[in-house]
């Protein structure tokens, strides 16, 4: 996949309406912006991704457990957790073309373009060394790499100083000091930056009782804090011990673009990891470790991941990493690592004025335990999954196809049972054999058009495999057998199918490797 490819991305949002993965939400009233829906076979694929997530952080940990907290949650949350006072973007205007941008965010896309450079320098050099290319040696030594490298530091840390002391102004002279000009009109003309709170709010009860200002919750997180002691108590848990979560958070995100990337209305999969102050550092590298080897299970290419130490921390954090995916508009956030310190349960204290310390009996003390939390975003892990599986294929025959490359645990189906012809009881055969499969797999059953069309229907939608029933199969109990990505086929037994389905498509694949 090439790099910062338009295109690539504008045909997965086609082939992802096309195919029932996603859909504009309210689209017969022409949408609304920075939300969507997920079809029959995103939300297939949506949930599998969910269950891998769920299964490899609570099933796979005896000592993280999962909970399903509330939306709406009192507004002191909000504030104790910095929501209230510190959860802002900085916007910035552009005067011609009436867009607005984050600030941070023009910045960063600079920074990229010169990351670009040096991409495109290091593949230079490789095929005019060859074989005896030291990649390392030249991004050390390369007077122009090292140059742009020079730029981006001194880029970096103007926008950090600038962000961290709440300078405004530095930063819309960093905007201006690099020429950076409106995406859309190529103007320069800027407003000054602001700040602008994220978090929507709407109200409680009825207003004529005195009704209460409450917000829809921004990170799921905030759940899991508040309920550190029902859970720890309960669950009887002892630390270090984890809390994790699936579900909805909802951000006033201004620059709300780029498909399921960044929306309105999302879905985070988070954990916070309770463990004993000192021991965060420890805590945070062995997250970082963890969670690379999740992504890199699914078999998506290594390349495609990378870390990136956060330049300005949250008001929560002592440390703090992303990591970054290689989507279709460059390297962005996929998932953060955060090491929240005790920031939240001591603000939690302070606010609620309830204790929430663990008693540690081996050391005969109180405290209050410092986080490590991991928390990625659902619906970017979609759009990685989606994004790294698309392909077009020339076939030897001269035909295209497109096919879905999805990890096969992740497919939204595991099998096709297709009937060759519609005629000679071979639609009944197909039927018996879809109805024992399903009680294991989920299995889709397609009788219409040709088999290659049903084949290439099937290749769209990632299917890892289609069986194909014939009048061989009412003689000898044999079916065929067509694997997505090979098209290779063979004819095997109807008993072995289980067998084989659930050895290629199980998630206790990933699992075993994550
Ligand atoms: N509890 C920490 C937290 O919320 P974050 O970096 O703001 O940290 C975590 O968000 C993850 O949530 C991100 O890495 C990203 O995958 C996802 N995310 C954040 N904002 C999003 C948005 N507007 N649309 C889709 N996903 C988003």
């Amino acid at each position: 996949m090439a790099q910062n490819d338009d295109n690539l991305l504008k045909k997965i949002v086609a082939h992802a309406k096309e195919y029932g993965f996603v859909f504009p939400s309210s689209e017969i009233y022409d949408g609304l912006s920075a939300t969507y829906d997920y079809g029959q076979n995103g939300v297939e694929l949506k949930n599998n991704i969910k269950q891998y997530w769920w299964k490899s952080m609570v099933q796979m940990h005896e000592n993280i457990v999962g909970i399903d907290a509330a939306i709406f949650m009192h507004p002191k949350t909000w504030k104790a957790s910095g929501h209230v006072d510190a959860f802002n973007d900085p916007l910035i205007d552009n005067k011609d073309s009436k867009k607005r941008y984050r600030a941070d965010v023009l910045i960063e896309d600079q920074i990229a373009k010169i990351e670009n450079k040096i991409e495109k320098e290091l593949n230079k050099a490789a095929k005019r060394f060859g074989e005896s290319f030291d990649k390392d040696q030249y991004l050390e030594t390369n007077p122009r790499v090292l140059g742009y490298k020079e730029k981006i530091k001194s880029i970096e840390d103007r926008m950090k100083a600038g962000l961290e002391s709440g300078d405004l102004e530095s930063i819309k002279q960093l905007i201006l000091d690099l020429d950076i000009a409106d995406p859309v009109s190529g103007s320069k003309n800027w407003t000054d930056v602001r700040q602008f709170n994220l978090m929507f709010s709407t109200e409680l009860g009825s207003l004529a009782d005195g009704a209460n200002t409450i917000y829809l919750r921004p990170e799921t997180a905030q759940g899991i804090f508040v309920n550190f002691l029902n859970v720890q108590k309960t669950g009887r848990m002892k630390i270090p011990f984890g809390i994790a979560q699936i579900g909805k958070a909802f951000r006033n995100e201004i620059i709300a673009r780029q498909f399921i990337f960044r929306m309105r209305e999302f879905e985070q999969m988070e954990m916070q990891f309770f463990v004993k102050p000192g021991e965060d550092k420890k805590w945070y590298e062995h997250w970082k470790e963890t969670r690379i080897k999740w992504h890199k299970a699914m078999g998506i290419s290594e390349e495609s991941y990378r870390f990136h130490d956060h330049l300005q921390l949250a008001h929560y954090a002592n440390a703090a990493c992303d990591i970054e995916f290689r989507f279709p508009m460059g390297f962005k956030e996929l998932e953060g690592i955060h090491s929240r310190t005790d920031f939240d349960l001591k603000a939690h204290e302070e606010h609620s004025g309830k204790k929430l310390q663990f008693f540690d009996q081996q050391d005969n003390q109180n405290y209050v335990p410092y986080v490590i939390e991991t928390s990625i975003g659902l619906d970017r892990m979609f759009l990685a999954v989606m994004s790294s599986a698309y392909e077009e294929e020339k076939l030897e025959d001269g035909s295209e196809r497109v096919v879905l490359k999805l990890p096969a645990a992740l497919a939204p189906y595991k099998v096709a049972i297709l009937p060759l012809m519609k005629r000679d009881g071979l639609p009944e055969k197909a039927t018996e054999i879809m109805e024992e499969l399903k009680y294991d797999f989920n299995c889709h059953y397609e009788e219409k058009d040709a088999i290659g069309k049903r084949y290439r229907r099937h290749d769209a939608i990632g299917t890892p495999y289609c069986v194909t029933v014939d009048h061989q199969t009412l003689e000898d109990q044999t079916v065929t057998i067509r694997e997505r990505d090979s098209m290779a086929q063979e004819r095997i037994p109807i008993a072995d199918l289980n067998g084989k389905i659930a050895a290629y498509t199980s998630i206790n694949q990933l699992l075993k490797k994550a």
